[in-house]
């Protein structure tokens, strides 16, 4: 047997390099158009594994298209693949089956999906982002960056998102509760940009004599009051307005949970500004 020559090899690295790496740039949209598909959910339930032109078929999609996605799925370890019968059938992953089928209690498909409508747009504007030094919400959005909120929670997905967001508030209580804050002091307790009212939520349980004021834009509210029932939770209130125009609520305590990421420095300054000056007892 002869050796390979360099050149061969160098070549069949280069393959497997392109093979590796297009497989990575494909995952996520391998795994959105699953989701979209309802291919985890049809396979999470289905008493067995399927081929897949009943997969197709229950889905009312083209069996060539299905075909090459539930293989694309196999390669990214979604789904398993078997040979019955001399014919192909798939099923699940327990990863596919825990995380991306709707019934799931722990399915991210909701997240995923809003994800896949939003601000993953942005990285197809990847060269231009770092050519200008931007973000490109303009481009992925048609709205500039001000604006993002209104266009991501209008996304079709956002209030599934949204009450997905607002059932974490455990994972926020055990934040709170392990950093060893102690806001006990501070019984009046604005959340700017609270959006979900998770925080609030784990701060109530946390802190019963508390009062939370969650402040966020009015689409946001709007769909929160849409969403929840208030008897539960009636000491949160709620607060439309921009936090960076609108007078805030002036309270023992503000918190400012993930809302900074968004905005650039300067903008970032005003705000903490503006939220230093609502605080009035022990300014927090
Ligand atoms: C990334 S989310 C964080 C939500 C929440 N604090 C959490 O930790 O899950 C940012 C929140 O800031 C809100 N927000 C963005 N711009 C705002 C503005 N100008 N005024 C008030 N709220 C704003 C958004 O609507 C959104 O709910």
């Amino acid at each position: 047997m002869h050796a390979p020559s360099p050149r061969c090899v160098r070549l069949s690295v280069v393959l497997k390099r392109i093979k590796a790496e297009s497989g990575f740039c494909r995952c996520p949209e391998v795994l959105f158009a699953a989701c979209e598909l309802g291919v985890f959910d049809l396979l999470a339930e289905a008493p067995e594994a399927l081929g897949s032109a009943a997969v197709a078929a229950r889905l009312g999609v083209s069996s060539r298209g299905t075909e090459l996605l539930l293989d694309a799925c196999v390669s990214l370890k979604l789904l398993q693949v078997e040979v019955r019968r001399e014919k192909a059938v798939y099923e699940s992953t327990e990863l596919a089956s825990t995380y991306l089928a709707r019934a799931s209690p722990k399915s991210q498909q909701d997240m995923l999906l809003y994800t896949a409508r939003t601000t993953y747009l942005c990285w197809g504007h990847l060269a231009t982002a770092v050519r200008d030094g931007k973000n490109q919400y303009l481009k992925a959005f048609g709205v500039p960056s001000e604006e993002l909120f209104t266009v991501i929670y209008r996304s079709r997905q956002a209030p599934f998102f949204f009450f997905g967001l607002a059932e974490r508030w455990r994972l926020q209580r055990g934040n709170i509760a392990g950093r060893g804050w102690w806001l006990s002091p501070f019984p009046r307790v604005c959340d700017l940009g609270g959006g979900s009212r998770a925080l609030a939520k784990a701060c109530m349980s946390l802190y019963p004599g508390s009062q939370v004021t969650v402040f966020d834009i009015p689409d946001v509210v709007q769909m929160a009051k849409r969403h929840f029932s208030f008897l539960e939770d009636e000491r949160i209130g709620f607060c439309e307005g921009d936090f960076f125009k609108d007078r805030l609520p002036e309270p023992d305590l503000c918190i400012l949970a993930r809302a900074l990421h968004d905005w650039t420095g300067e903008k970032c300054s005003h705000l903490l500004g503006r939220t230093y000056q609502a605080c009035k007892t022990g300014r927090r």
